[in-house]
């Protein structure tokens, strides 16, 4: 795992900016694994304002979402997939038959299977995280097992209540309490892991994820055995690190 440390949220973005630029300008028909929350937010906008000032082309890039809450049509201003086309798909060239997102609705265990059989036909080029406070990724919560493939998930508490702070307004009777999210076996599938995390609310995983011994109670730690993960985290994020 290689850890860069940077001062804060702003150089965070531009540093995995850089780093996702690299892939999609290395290999115009790379297959891109996404992710939704408050973290790569500017990313996203660095990544549309280098499509506009630099003309780099997403017309052959496929992406893939990690997750979706289930219960929430696509068209809902919370689904991830309304997420997504709002910070990035709207901005960009990438054509919209190309863009994955676990679907939330109807018959779960087939969207599950169907997805996971996509994700085995497009092989992840690059895999961008954030991370829960409780160390998930994805919708992976503590318990996961790391052979898990996409799955249906029941959220845990503190999910749901750091989701109702950041988007639902503060209403936490408004957040879904499941979801579906690709798996940690699929997320360990990605050629590349590109992990971002800022803020002192993240360093208690940070040091879990880096420093402690692998363990399905938290999530990211399974990254340990990955075999090219990234880690671009502030100094806030990075302030338990120890070695
Ligand atoms: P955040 O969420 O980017 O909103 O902090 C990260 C996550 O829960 O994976």
């Amino acid at each position: 795992m290689k850890v860069i440390i940077v001062k804060d949220y702003e150089e965070a973005s531009q540093k995995a900016c850089e780093i996702m630029l690299e892939v999609v300008k290395g290999n115009p028909n790379a297959n891109l694994g996404l992710a939704t929350g408050s973290t790569p937010v500017r990313l996203y906008e660095l990544m549309v304002k280098d499509h506009k000032d630099n003309g780099t082309s997403y017309k052959n890039i496929k992406s893939f979402n990690l997750d979706e809450y289930f219960g929430l049509d696509q068209s809902h201003p919370q689904s991830y997939h309304y997420f997504m086309c709002h910070h990035l798909f709207n901005h960009i060239d990438i054509d919209m038959n190309n863009v994955h997102v676990p679907k939330g609705q109807g018959n779960i265990d087939e969207e599950c299977d169907s997805y996971n059989k996509l994700l085995k036909e497009n092989p992840i080029d690059i895999q961008l995280l954030g991370i829960g406070s409780n160390g998930h990724i994805g919708f992976n919560e503590p318990g996961t097992p790391f052979d898990a493939v996409t799955h249906k998930v029941d959220l845990k508490q503190s999910t749901i209540e750091d989701n109702a702070r950041l988007f639902f307004d503060g209403k936490i009777e408004d957040v879904p309490t499941q979801a579906v999210s690709m798996g940690i076996a699929n997320i360990m599938e990605a050629k590349k892991v590109l992990l971002i995390a800022c803020g002192e609310g993240k360093a208690k995983a940070i040091k879990g994820m880096v420093e402690d011994p692998a363990t399905t109670e938290l999530p990211a730690s399974a990254l340990q055995n990955h075999p090219d993960t990234i880690l671009v985290i502030d100094e806030a994020a990075a302030s338990l690190l120890t070695k």
